[in-house]
């Protein structure tokens, strides 16, 4: 546990150190849970961004995009029912005065005997070396087994009793499980209180003709309600997908975690309309989809895992989250949901316009269903960052920090270095620059040894240096460094271009999905 929080420290400060993520208003000593992205953030996250646009919108010929206004009609969110029901169970300590989400509490608990699990395998790995089959021994281990069944059996209960909103149940469950405040150890709790997450402003000049609106806590209903308008304009036939990208807000109660949980992000969603009955199908199909976009970037198969739910949102029959291993263990990344007609019909009901598909096929009309692909491009930048942030010891002893971003998704593609500030090798290496910067972001830094700009440059995430010497003068050749290898090539000048789209092009990465 300390391991990890010590890791995730470090993601926190070297995010700070090399220009990616700030606290929002720092001078003011910040606002919780609100960060702002620097220069290289804001460039990771319009790549991680294209990425998914790329992928979701322009290779899929029946999948378009919009981008819906923030501020939508009030009514909206009494027909999605998140007026109603976006709550999140609070519960107070009485002696500490601090307030936490009662869910968040027990998932804790269940995390730490997970974490046991985890020291078990690792054990027996050591143990059993090459012949260690992990699967067996989580399926016949008692110790594990019993572990096991004890976070099924309380997440099953916890689930259940927030189905039912049995809130004395959920206060019954932490107290049985002697949960104490993390802060302060002390076990006197309220009752489990219901608390809305959205954010409420009014437009409007005087407080008597104020309309009371929401800062859209998803972006899916400005989907949804354009949902008959991009249909009929574009001619979509079902199945079609409509997607965005936006920010959404929430007053997150339990703000921590960085960037993981934060009160303005942004999403990713992309609503797919599709034929009642099929929507099983589907479910299954995009979790595959999505599952395949996050390995095309190579981050390790064993760093994801589906989760299927217990508890449902009042919106759907069936929703599981493709879930990362974050430095604090694995979390939601993204979720597939499948949406049923819910959403539809709501707005149909409450704006007195239909909102069906006339099916030429079937000579009929109805109301499409849904299946839901949701990834917080916030969450997804963490994702990358915090598991590229390595240290290695090298062959000579020395350890360098180095961020392995996918060289697809690096803010800086090339950094361009004269070995030396003189004998006209900085003319060459700006001409290089003035070239490549065509293409991709690239960087001119001349100043220290070269060594240390490496250094510096792998730290920052750069995946390619090119170093003009005296050799460059007669041969028009310069040195490429690869960041993640250190491996050194000597390369001609005109075939830099080549080289470096080759390593970073968006087909080469999406195309093995
Ligand atoms: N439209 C469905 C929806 O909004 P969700 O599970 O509440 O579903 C989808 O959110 C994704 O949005 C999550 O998987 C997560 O990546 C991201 N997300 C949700 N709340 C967030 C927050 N407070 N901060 C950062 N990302 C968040």
């Amino acid at each position: 546990m300390a391991k990890q929080e010590d890791q995730f420290k470090k993601v926190i400060s070297h995010a700070k150190e090399y220009g990616y993520i700030f606290q929002s208003s720092e001078i003011y000593d910040g606002l919780s849970a609100v960060y702002d992205y620097a220069q290289n953030g804001v460039e990771l996250k319009r790549n991680i961004r294209e990425y998914w646009w790329k992928a979701m919108v322009q290779m899929h010929e029946n999948i378009v995009g919009i981008d819906a206004a923030i501020l939508m009609h009030p009514t909206t969110w009494k027909a999605s029912g998140h007026v109603d029901a976006f709550n999140d169970p609070l519960i107070d300590n009485k002696d500490s005065k601090k307030r936490y989400r009662a869910d968040v509490l027990i998932e804790d608990y269940c995390a730490k005997i997970e974490a046991k699990i985890e020291k078990e395998v690792e054990k027996a790995a050591k143990r059993f070396g090459e012949a260690f089959d992990k699967e067996q021994f989580l399926a016949t281990n008692p110790r594990v087994k019993a572990n096991q069944e004890k976070i099924n059996t309380i997440l099953s209960r916890m689930g259940k009793s927030l189905e039912k909103e049995d809130l004395a149940d959920i206060k019954a469950l932490i107290e049985e499980l002697e949960i104490a405040d993390p802060l302060t150890g002390s076990k006197n709790w309220t009752d489990v209180k219901q608390f809305n997450l959205m954010f409420g402003t009014q437009i409007g000049a005087s407080a008597e003709n104020a309309t009371q609106v929401y800062l859209r806590p998803e972006t899916a209903q400005g989907i949804f309600v354009n949902f008959l308008n991009v249909q009929k304009t574009g001619r979509m036939k079902i199945p079609f997908g409509i997607a965005q990208i936006g920010k959404a807000f929430r007053n997150e109660i339990v703000a921590r975690q960085f960037i993981f949980r934060m009160r303005e992000f942004e999403q990713m969603e992309m609503q797919f309309f599709i034929k009642p009955g099929t929507q099983k199908k589907w479910y299954e199909q995009w979790k595959q989809t999505r599952l395949q976009w996050h390995l095309s970037l190579g981050m390790g198969r064993d760093n994801y895992r589906f989760h299927d739910h217990e508890k449902l949102a009042h919106y759907a029959d069936a929703a599981a989250d493709i879930e990362f291993k974050f430095p604090f263990g694995f979390k939601e990344l993204e979720g597939i949901h499948s949406r049923t007609d819910f959403d539809l019909s709501q707005h149909e009901q409450f704006s007195g316009k239909k909102l069906q598909y006339f099916d030429a096929e079937e000579q009929k009309s109805y109301v499409p269903y849904v299946v839901e692909t949701s990834i917080g491009l916030d969450r997804m930048f963490l994702a990358v960052f915090a598991n590229s942030l390595q240290e290695e010891t090298l062959e000579n002893g020395n350890t360098r920090t180095v961020l392995k971003i996918p060289a697809v998704l690096a803010p800086t593609k090339a950094a361009v270095l004269p070995l030396v500030k003189k004998d006209g090798l900085p003319d060459i290496a700006r001409k290089i620059v003035d070239e490549l910067k065509w293409n991709f972001s690239v960087t001119y830094d001349e100043k220290d040894a070269v060594g240390r700009r490496y250094r510096r440059q792998d730290a920052a995430g750069t995946p390619f240096c090119i170093t003009v010497d005296h050799d460059t003068l007669t041969d028009n050749t310069v040195t490429i460094r690869y960041r993640d290898t250190m491996e050194q090539k000597r390369v001609k000048i005109e075939d830099l271009n080549s080289i470096i789209e080759q390593e970073v092009a968006m087909k080469n990465w999406l195309k093995d999905q």
